[in-house]
């Protein structure tokens, strides 16, 4: 059998292809990761406990068990040359007692910084980037100084966790801290927290940068609107000034760096109405925001992703089109399923689930265009979004 990875600079061996990927997580980023890497003709492994789970579809073989499962995770790394995942909450000690059974260019330093909001706000800061103010909150003496530090409102997360909004509340005043008082007093303690002043931002932006461990490049600054803190909808790019541009492209690389990134990075960002570039957090992984570059970017940050833990040489992506990302969730399959036929402008990405549930992500919708404001108002028009109260391109004008 001829070799399937190659020396580079003695350094991290050069993925070919026919080599295969494991990758921990067979949900819609595990699915679109491994339809890159097929491009590229390699072969993938799946680990998730759901059978037939959307990777699991594209990819050729799976190993049904739970995320968790230690000697499951063995079992994919022994039948894999290199070992991803599609979501941060991956074991890193399992990731760390594989590594002598195949590559793991990852690492897990980015997965135990990115796992929990207090080390990552520190990274960040260290790295001289700005965050909203923070402090560690481990009971409620620590909440009632950190809120005399920042005042209200503030937003108080849970270290570990969270998602999609889960896990943290706004306080407005002292009766929302008494309520979170009295629910720590009812379960016995505070869960690990941090209190984060609140931003007053003018817009959330998102950057994708990806690297191979040396290199590092980065993607266009796109606009995020969220509904009920899911992701709605995405605008490529964001309109910011040359000098939001700037600052932000160079975060996103000193991060990358930091980390020594192999694969793509998330970083959500909040920028500000006096032109201040705020990160709220970072994915260590492909993100939500990030779908559009599949048909936008000349290359999509599944490509960068599976190009960079496989140690190939990386290229600035271009934008070849402004272009509107819309997610798809439970209750908008049959809407928009419907109207397919009267929409060929409509990419539409089906994430193969079996099972439809409100607010759960099924697919997402791309929309290249001339004018992202024109097309933000055609796709609210049709009415499948309207579970979503009050309508982005409102929000927008
Ligand atoms: N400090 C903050 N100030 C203002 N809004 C915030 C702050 N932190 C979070 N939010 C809002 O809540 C959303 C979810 O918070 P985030 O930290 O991204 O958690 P999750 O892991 O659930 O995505 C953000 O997209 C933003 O809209
Ligand atoms: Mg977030």
């Amino acid at each position: 059998m001829p070799s399937l990875s190659e020396e580079t600079h003695g350094r991290m061996a050069r993925l070919l292809p026919g080599a295969t990927i494991g990758i921990i997580g067979g949900g819609q980023l595990g699915r679109m990761m491994a339809l890159s890497a097929r491009y590229m003709g390699f072969r993938i492994g799946v680990l998730d406990p759901t059978p037939d789970c959307p990777a699991a579809q594209v990819a050729d073989f799976q190993v049904t068990a739970a995320y968790g499962d230690k000697s499951a995770i063995r079992e994919l790394a022994r039948r894999s040359d290199v070992l991803t995942y599609e979501f941060e909450n991956v074991d890193a000690d399992a990731i760390d007692e594989v590594r002598d059974i195949t590559a793991t260019p990852q690492g897990t330093d980015l997965l135990r910084v990115t796992q929990d909001r207090v080390h990552e706000k520190r990274f960040i800061n260290e790295h001289g980037v700005r965050t909203a103010p923070w402090r560690q909150v481990d009971d409620c003496d620590a909440l009632r100084s950190a809120i005399d530090n920042l005042g209200y409102p503030a937003v108080l997360k849970t270290r570990c966790g969270g998602y999609d909004g889960h896990g943290q509340v706004v306080l407005h005043d002292d009766s929302d801290r008494r309520r979170v008082e009295d629910r720590a007093e009812r379960e016995g303690r505070l869960p690990p927290s941090i209190l984060e002043g609140f931003v007053d931002f003018a817009f959330e932006a998102s950057i994708l940068v990806s690297g191979n461990g040396t290199d590092f490049v980065t993607f266009p600054i796109v606009r995020n609107i969220h509904r009920h803190n899911i992701l709605h909808l995405t605008i490529a790019p964001a309109r910011v000034s040359k000098e939001v541009e700037r600052e932000t492209h160079a975060l996103a690389r000193l991060l990358a760096k930091g980390f020594e990134l192999s694969g793509t990075l998330g970083i959500e960002l909040f920028i500000t109405r006096d032109d201040r570039v705020i990160v709220n957090e970072l994915a260590p992984r492909p993100h939500n925001s990030g779908h559009y570059t599949i048909e936008a970017c000349s290359i999509d940050q599944f490509d960068a992703h599976i190009r960079g833990i496989a140690g190939w040489p990386l290229v600035q992506p271009r934008l070849l089109s402004p272009a509107v990302m819309v997610n798809v969730l439970g209750q908008h399959v049959a809407p928009t399923r419907a109207l397919i036929g009267d929409h060929p402008e409509w990419n539409v990405h089906d994430y193969g689930k079996a099972e439809v549930k409100h607010n759960r992500k099924m697919g997402h919708i791309t929309v290249l265009t001339d004018d992202t404001e024109r097309t933000v108002g055609e796709l609210e028009a049709t009415g499948c979004w309207d579970d979503l109260r009050d309508s982005a391109s409102r929000r927008l004008s």
